[in-house]
């Protein structure tokens, strides 16, 4: 067994009975979601929140109840993967471009988990590059502004060329900037800029994460 499913699977081990459930997006939590799915067909009554196209049509494969965030008044746990986690548990999150919804939906969550292997373990954020979902008016000129601020921008594009769109609608522009010193006021400053929907930095909104290792998983403490 690989440790991105060793990790999805433990994750799965906090799922109980009845709970509203937020699935990840990526090819750690696609292990999670497919546990989740064993669960469900085992029995167990549980309803998926998803956070992006490719999870919710992998999911209603698997047979697991669906609702979307507004169809429910909270959501008990979210199990993600993540691009970079530090120490205080901030991380970067949006390499498989689901950033908007993954992050509606662990806002929403009493406890949110992410499932990670030692390589996403990172002492200051930024050497991943930092995923900024643009509206795709004027997203050449947000562009340009990210040049002048130095933030070293690139659009996310397809195999083809084209621009990547996110299941939102809009364009991501992919930040390089290292060390983010403070993600919190950074993020704050991103979201300020007309025309950004949402960035990559999650922060205070992870309560435990766990960690794949070749010696196994284990469950860190911020
Ligand atoms: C998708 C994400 C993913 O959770 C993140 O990119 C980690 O993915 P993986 O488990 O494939 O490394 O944020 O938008």
């Amino acid at each position: 067994m690989n440790q991105k499913q060793m990790v999805g699977e433990k994750a799965a081990e906090f799922v109980e009975d009845g709970m509203i459930v937020g699935l990840g997006t990526g090819s750690t939590a696609y292990y999670f979601v497919e546990a989740v799915g064993r669960m469900v067909a085992e029995g167990m009554k549980i309803v998926g929140v998803t956070t992006s196209n490719a999870t919710k049509l992998q999911a209603e494969k698997l047979g697991i109840p669906l609702k979307s965030v507004d169809e429910v008044d909270h959501i008990d746990l979210t199990v993600d993967g993540a691009d970079e986690v530090a120490p205080d548990f901030s991380g970067i999150k949006g390499g498989g471009g689901a950033l908007l919804f993954e992050k509606i939906v662990a806002e929403r969550s009493n406890m949110v988990i992410w499932i990670v292997d030692e390589s996403k373990l990172v002492d200051k954020l930024g050497a991943f590059p930092l995923p900024v979902e643009v509206v795709t008016y004027g997203a050449d000129r947000l562009f340009e502004d990210f040049q002048e601020f130095d933030y070293e921008p690139s659009f996310r594009l397809n195999d083809d060329g084209s621009r990547y769109l996110t299941d939102g609608g809009h364009y991501i522009i992919d930040l390089h900037i290292f060390p983010i010193e403070d993600p919190v006021i950074f993020g704050r400053q991103l979201k300020l800029l007309t025309g950004v929907v949402e960035h990559g930095l999650f922060t205070n909104l992870t309560s435990k994460v766990l960690l794949a290792s070749p010696q196994g998983v284990k469950e860190l403490l911020a």
